[in-house]
């Protein structure tokens, strides 16, 4: 129905006659003639109705509306002088029709296609009226795009692509599954996967050395902005290798996806940070590098201080911590919303002290001594006008908050390079946290991650065992993470005793895996890439909505399908299942 793309008619097709199909995008009537900007996936050009050519065609042309779908034959034309528009790659042709079709009309349109910003519940409903608007088309075309450029690299680095079960059982990454009832087997359910993680690991076992797949996970988890129930992954798996051999193939990866989508070079290798200074300095293990504030340590210094909380917080074993802002001038309020803000991060309390014409100036000042307010200022290397933040308390917890205030004065004092990528490795994650609801200790990456030190010889300190576990972070959000992992049995089992997981609970969770492990399980590790996420930041897209064709609602919903809905009593019948709710 054609012979070539709208947005490919160039200077090369001057005195041709050609068939274009495509919406009509926007028109205008001017001096007798009719112009239509008609488009298709690959672009605009525009066509013009002209009673000199065929005068038929210029009649029928008042018929056209918006988005109506047109076949067209015509003869290219350069535009008249002063007429081309060279922001447009044809700006500089047009096409006389001399016959066209209508292949379809369009009724009134809820949103405008070319309108900047319409109601995103409208754009979700209507998706496919939302995907021909040019933004939202350019990132499905770079998503598109990604997966050639992911394949093309795995397979150059020997990797075999497979499929894993949707229909199957809990695995161990810990969100709530989305769980699908059995006909067959009643009162018994699949879980829809929240990962491969078990299936990979079978694959290395299996001998096929390494693995990849384009994966949809599911997690029924709290929607956040770079969070969604169903989620892609770019999952890996590769036998007979450590950390750096997973980070190197990783980086390699998420290089060629970034030069392909920005046309920039990454520098690699990517930095690396281990997760305790990324704690201690950014108070969060995914710190945002475009902006350079880090924390200061200033527990020692007020080892002997007068004022209460500092001492109580000494005493109590936790840590100061302080920020310095360079370079901005705050207000009596800006001060007073930066004690409100962090407060309402859970802080305790927030001190702030500015030093004007080098007298540091605060309510507190009064209770430090000389030589605290000396070592202070020498620590932090503070300068006339900079302003101190302070917060004390428990270490971690401090540390958390601070973190958090953190981005807090990033955004109000527009520290932020946003036109960078930060790219950034943490690594040496504890291989275990508390669960406070669980008043046990859980694997905090997934219990089949490995220890830097066997745990079979485990002293007692929780808290003191590192995982061979590492997360990519780009500018503040975790876009990957993995593990090498365990594959030995004992090794396994003293893993499970640790978590105080059962062998009878191990074994009816992942009893399949274990056996496997039993049977010449090489070493093995690898890494998951949320790809979502991922092309989200690579094009600087605020929801991880604009990158997902047909993404859920923050309640979970379909917009354009209604889903979920109600099921006939009949489907419940056949599934013997009943619902409390009528
Ligand atoms: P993890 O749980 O860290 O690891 O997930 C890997 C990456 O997937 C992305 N991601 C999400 N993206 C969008 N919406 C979500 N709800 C969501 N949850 C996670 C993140 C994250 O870094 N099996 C392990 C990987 C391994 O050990 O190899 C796993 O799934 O970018």
């Amino acid at each position: 129905m054609r012979d070539k793309y709208c947005g490919s008619v160039s200077k090369d097709d001057i005195g041709k006659t050609i068939t274009l199909s495509g919406w009509v995008f926007r028109r205008r009537d001017h001096g007798g003639l009719a112009f239509v900007d008609l488009r298709d996936v690959s672009g605009i050009v525009q066509i013009v109705f002209s009673p000199d050519i065929s005068k038929e065609a210029h009649e029928k042309a008042g018929e056209l509306k918006q988005e109506f779908v047109i076949t067209i034959t015509g003869k290219v034309d350069r535009r008249p002088d002063g007429t081309e528009n060279m922001n447009m790659p044809t700006g500089e042709i047009e096409i006389y029709v001399t016959s066209f079709e209508v292949l379809n009309t369009c009724k009134t349109l809820p949103f405008q296609i070319d309108e900047e910003e319409p109601n995103e519940a409208l754009r979700l409903k209507y998706r496919y009226l939302d995907m021909r608007r040019d933004e939202v088309r350019k990132a499905f075309i770079v998503r598109s795009n990604a997966y050639k450029t992911i394949r093309d690299y795995l397979s150059e680095n020997n990797f075999f692509e497979f499929e894993t079960p949707m229909l199957t059982k809990s695995t161990p990454e810990g969100a709530r599954d989305f769980i699908v009832p059995s006909r067959l087997n009643p009162a018994n359910f699949y879980a829809l996967p929240q990962s491969p993680q078990l299936f990979k690991q079978i694959l290395m076992i299996g001998g096929f050395d390494r693995y990849f797949q384009i994966v949809r996970c599911f997690r029924d988890e709290d929607l956040r902005a770079d969070r969604q129930p169903e989620f892609t992954q770019i999952d890996i798996e590769m036998s007979f290798v450590d950390v750096d051999d997973i980070v190197r193939m990783g980086e390699g990866l998420v290089k060629a996806v970034y030069e392909s989508i920005t046309g920039n070079v990454l520098e690699t290798p990517i930095p690396r940070m281990g997760y305790d200074d990324a704690m201690e300095l950014y108070g969060t293990d995914k710190p945002d590098l475009r902006f350079d504030l880090s924390m200061t340590d200033l527990t020692d210094i007020f080892h002997e201080t007068e004022l209460g909380v500092f001492k109580k917080t000494v005493e109590e074993k936790g840590a100061i911590k302080a920020f310095v802002l360079k370079g901005k001038t705050l207000s009596r309020k800006d001060l007073d919303t930066a004690v409100e803000t962090a407060k309402e991060m859970g802080a305790g309390g927030l001190i702030w002290i500015r030093n004007e014409n080098n007298t540091l100036q605060s309510p507190i000042v009064k209770f430090l001594n000389d030589g605290e307010k000396a070592s202070m200022s020498e620590r932090l290397g503070i300068a006339s006008g900079d302003v101190i933040f302070i917060m004390a308390g428990p270490r971690n917890a401090t540390n958390e908050i601070m973190g958090k205030f953190r981005l807090y004065l990033g955004g109000k004092y527009d520290l932020i390079e946003k036109d960078l990528y930060k790219f950034l490795w943490i690594v040496d994650f504890p291989l275990l946290e508390y669960s406070e609801e669980e008043k046990r200790y859980t694997a905090r990456h997934h219990p089949f991650t490995s220890a830097k030190e066997s745990v079979r010889t485990f002293q007692g300190d929780y808290d003191a065992i590192k995982a061979k576990a590492y997360d990519l972070v780009l500018n503040g959000v975790e876009i990957g993470g993995g593990s090498i992992r365990i594959f030995r049995m004992d090794e396994q089992m003293a893993m499970f005793k640790l978590i105080n997981m059962s062998e009878e609970e191990a074994s009816e969770k992942f009893g399949f895996l274990l056996e496997a492990l039993e049977m010449g399980a090489p070493p093995h590790g690898g890494i998951a890439f949320g790809f979502d996420r991922l092309l989200m930041m690579l094009l600087r897209l605020d929801s991880i909505r604009d990158v997902i064709p047909f993404p859920k609602t923050q309640k979970g919903t379909c917009l354009m399908t209604g889903a979920p809905s109600r099921v006939s009593s009949k489907q419940l019948n056949e599934l013997k299942i009943k619902t409390t709710i009528v």
